[in-house]
């Protein structure tokens, strides 16, 4: 048997919608709060800081691994999704974890999903406007996470900046009393940002992969008397054009509270540059502060 499935292992592996409120509900009788780390698996270090983050602020942690195919637009990107559930929940037990939440696509959608959520102009743009329907099945299996794990603090990473906006105002709409916790990206040596996709880039597209973030990082660093956005824009997006294997599709400088593009730094005081960025068949996204 494989040790993850020892039931002397303190953590818990949860497939039914029925156990976990269960064991929310033990955790809350003794009063403890509770943390939701929400996944699709194939774990990498960037998930582990998101759990270490809720382990410092909550007592009770629950991370869901689970394959969502209603915010997949595309059948192949949801078939060549790493799966990787026993490794995950190993990498889950060692963070200290006390629920992993693995259901089954039946489990969590015993009928077909057919909400559909006034995200507003947030989920319009970028990954809304590339990825039709991606943000409302992003809405409806988060909004389920924590209407069934009922956390008292839900943590997301900033590699998908544009997803936390789109769920913050997924939580007014549906108004969840709980805590929205925005975690930083984290990065490999390279600079590259952390990402279950990277797996699937060759060595050699791994090599190349890091001048994305190093050429946001330069363009953080141009004068902006002399660069308005859309002159940033124009930077960043023929320096990684110029580098053979690299497509973007799209560079977006934005409000980070809005997420609408802007026209002059004046408009905000938190500017964030989202990319996406095509190598071969992989779809990778990062972003940078301005
Ligand atoms: O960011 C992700 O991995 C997913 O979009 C999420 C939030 C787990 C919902 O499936």
């Amino acid at each position: 048997m494989s040790p993850i499935l020892d039931k002397n292992f303190k953590m818990e592996i949860v497939n039914t919608v029925a156990r976990l409120r269960e064991a929310v509900a033990n955790a809350k009788n003794k009063g403890l709060s509770v943390g939701l780390v929400p996944t699709m698996g194939a774990l990498h270090e960037g998930h582990i800081s998101l759990v270490d983050r809720a382990r410092k602020e909550c007592d009770f942690v629950v991370v869901s691994v689970f394959v969502n195919p209603t915010q997949f637009n595309n059948p192949d990107d949801l078939k060549t999704y790493p799966r990787t559930l026993e490794a995950d929940c190993e990498k889950l037990a060692a963070a200290g974890v006390d629920v992993a939440f693995a259901p089954s696509v039946e489990e969590m959608y015993p009928q077909p999903d057919t909400r559909v959520f006034d995200l507003g102009p947030v989920a319009e743009v970028m990954e809304g406007a590339m990825r039709p329907g991606h943000f409302n099945g992003v809405a409806q299996v988060v909004s389920k996470l924590f209407e069934m794990a009922s956390p008292d603090k839900a943590y997301f990473g900033e590699k998908d900046f544009q997803q936390i906006a789109v769920i913050r105002r997924m939580v007014e709409l549906e108004g969840f009393d709980l805590e929205i916790v925005a975690c930083p990206i984290r990065r490999g040596d390279s600079g590259l940002a952390l990402s279950s996709r990277n797996t699937r880039l060759s060595q050699q597209q791994l090599e190349a992969a890091p001048a994305i973030h190093r050429i946001l990082a330069e363009s953080t660093k141009l004068p902006r008397e002399e660069y308005s956005p859309a002159a940033v824009k124009e930077y960043v997006v023929k320096a990684i054009n110029d580098i053979a294997g690299m497509e973007i599709e799209y560079y977006e400088i934005v409000d980070g509270r809005t997420l609408q593009p802007i026209t002059d730094w004046s408009e905000t005081t938190q500017a964030v540059g989202c990319v996406t960025v095509w190598m071969g068949d992989v779809r990778l996204i990062d972003n940078i502060k301005y």
